[in-house]
């Protein structure tokens, strides 16, 4: 069976689910994912010029500059694999300028559905507050009872840490930063019926089964 490709944006706040059902759509769907928050953390590993401006960013909990982060988006999205099968994009758009711009960028193969991945804030402050991350290929991780130090990840062994932003303050920013610039990208998709929005709490599997639903509706 020939696997259809997919053009998908997932909207959602902060620890809603966002970077754990991507990985499972992106090897569902075989498209590539592209994390904007992924790229800007591998730049700051790579230290790298962006990623010393954009550590100091997001460290503070703030948003990159709009034309720093649609070149970074377009030139990947121009490569071969997302050319011809697609892509699933994490945390971009983040502001209505990107969308604006996504849209002029993609003219040519537009997007076929954009999810609002709903989770009440006290909810992803719980799961915020308990992930932990591997340094070195970003699976993400919850603490639980078990206190697991030296903690390696099972997919490659490296170590898995907290976020340098999941702390209090830079979590309560990026919260609050989602209600004033994100949250009107559910108005600009709105306008144009390529929202939807799916639930996002219960177990990542029954997440899972609801976005395959109704991004399948929408192929
Ligand atoms: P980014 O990396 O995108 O971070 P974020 O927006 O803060 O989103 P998160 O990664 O925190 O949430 P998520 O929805 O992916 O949740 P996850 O799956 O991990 O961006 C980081 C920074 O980069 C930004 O603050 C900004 O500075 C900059 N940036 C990035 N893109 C930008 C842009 N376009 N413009 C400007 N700046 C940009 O899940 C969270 C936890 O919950 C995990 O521990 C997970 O295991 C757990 N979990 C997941 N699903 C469930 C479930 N169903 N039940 C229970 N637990 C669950
Ligand atoms: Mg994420």
């Amino acid at each position: 069976m020939t696997i259809k490709g997919a053009r998908l944006v997932i909207l959602g706040r902060q620890g809603s689910g966002k970077g754990t059902q991507c990985v499972r759509l992106s090897q569902h769907y075989v498209v590539p994912h592209i994390s904007t928050g992924d790229m800007l953390r591998a730049a700051v590993r790579e230290k790298s010029e962006l990623g010393r401006q954009a550590k100091t960013v997001m460290d503070g909990g703030g948003l990159v500059g709009d034309e720093v982060m649609v070149g970074l988006v377009q030139a990947r999205i121009d490569q071969d694999d997302a050319r011809s099968r697609g892509y699933i994009l994490d945390g971009f758009p983040r502001t209505v300028v990107q969308a604006v711009e996504l849209d002029r960028i993609t003219q040519d193969r537009g997007l076929d559905v954009v999810i609002d991945l709903v989770v009440p804030r006290e909810i992803v402050l719980t799961r915020i507050t308990a992930r932990r991350v591997c340094r070195d290929c970003g699976t993400n991780y919850t603490v639980g009872s078990v206190d697991r130090r030296p903690w390696l990840c099972d997919n490659c062994g490296g170590d898995v840490v907290q976020r340098d932003d999941d702390t209090p303050e830079a979590i309560n920013r990026r919260l609050d930063l989602y209600e004033s610039q994100t949250a009107p990208l559910i108005e600009f998709y709105g306008r144009t019926s390529r929202l939807v929005e799916v639930n996002g709490v219960g177990t990542p599997d029954q997440v899972f089964q609801r976005l395959t639903t109704t991004i399948d509706a929408r192929l």
